[in-house]
């Protein structure tokens, strides 16, 4: 692989399930760039920092101490302060935070810089909201993957209930509906899909089709 891959797309739509696929399939690391943004709601949250004070998350981040590190199996964990925060990284409080502190623009710059140094010396696959149209616009291979906000509702709805866990579809949805709104509003890198990218709308396919369509597109 000479060239990374780029994917970008709303919550819930399946992005990184096809990269963690597609990363073993071609033998290249998976960044998960919104584990980083999660991370930092994290940190935010247990530094009492309020994610809808901007001027407070700047004056955060100096501090900040946020590491990725990959197991022997190859996933990804993501160490705050030194401690791996990874099983509290999926809440909806914490998907949240995280779409709102990534409106900060000098957020958004740092871990920019985190996430070039990972793709630095070698082929990456990474997923996020601005991984094609900044992080790495400058790879041939661009994907925007999406779904219809019903379709992901309902994936989530259903995964939450196989886990046990209390769910409620008009809820999600609407939390899926607002998260929209801020990562594709918001001034600064906004998720757009520009002319340059290939789209995959997924509504109406398997994992497995969503795979061989990105696949196909980069091996051609
Ligand atoms: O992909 P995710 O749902 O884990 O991302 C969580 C939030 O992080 C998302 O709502 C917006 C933000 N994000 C971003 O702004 N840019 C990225 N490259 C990745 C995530």
């Amino acid at each position: 692989m000479k060239y990374s891959i780029a994917i970008d797309g709303p919550a819930g739509a399946g992005k990184s399930t096809v990269a963690k696929i597609a990363a073993k399939r071609l033998g290249i690391p998976y960044l998960d760039t919104g584990a980083m943004y999660r991370a930092l709601a994290v940190a935010c949250k247990r530094h009492d920092v309020d994610v809808n004070d901007w001027d407070a998350v700047r004056a955060y981040l100096p501090k900040m101490q946020m590491e990725v590190r990959y197991t022997d199996t190859g996933e990804q964990h993501m160490f705050s302060d030194g401690e791996d925060v990874t099983p509290f990284l999926r809440t909806e409080e914490i998907s949240q935070g995280a779409s709102l502190v990534s409106m900060v623009p000098e957020v958004r710059d740092r871990l920019t810089e985190l996430q070039r140094e990972v793709a630095h010396s070698r082929a990456v696959i990474m997923d996020g909201r601005d991984i094609c149209t900044n992080v790495l616009s400058d790879t041939p291979h661009k994907f925007f993957i999406t779904a219809s906000a019903e379709e992901r509702a309902n994936r989530r709805y259903k995964q939450l209930t196989e886990q046990g866990q209390p769910a409620e579809y008009e809820t999600i949805l609407a939390d899926i509906v607002q998260r929209d709104k801020q990562d594709s509003e918001r001034a600064y890198m906004p998720l757009v899909c520009k002319d340059d990218t290939i789209l995959i709308d997924t509504t109406a396919l398997s994992i497995e089709q969503a795979v061989e369509a990105l696949l196909s597109e980069v091996h051609e």
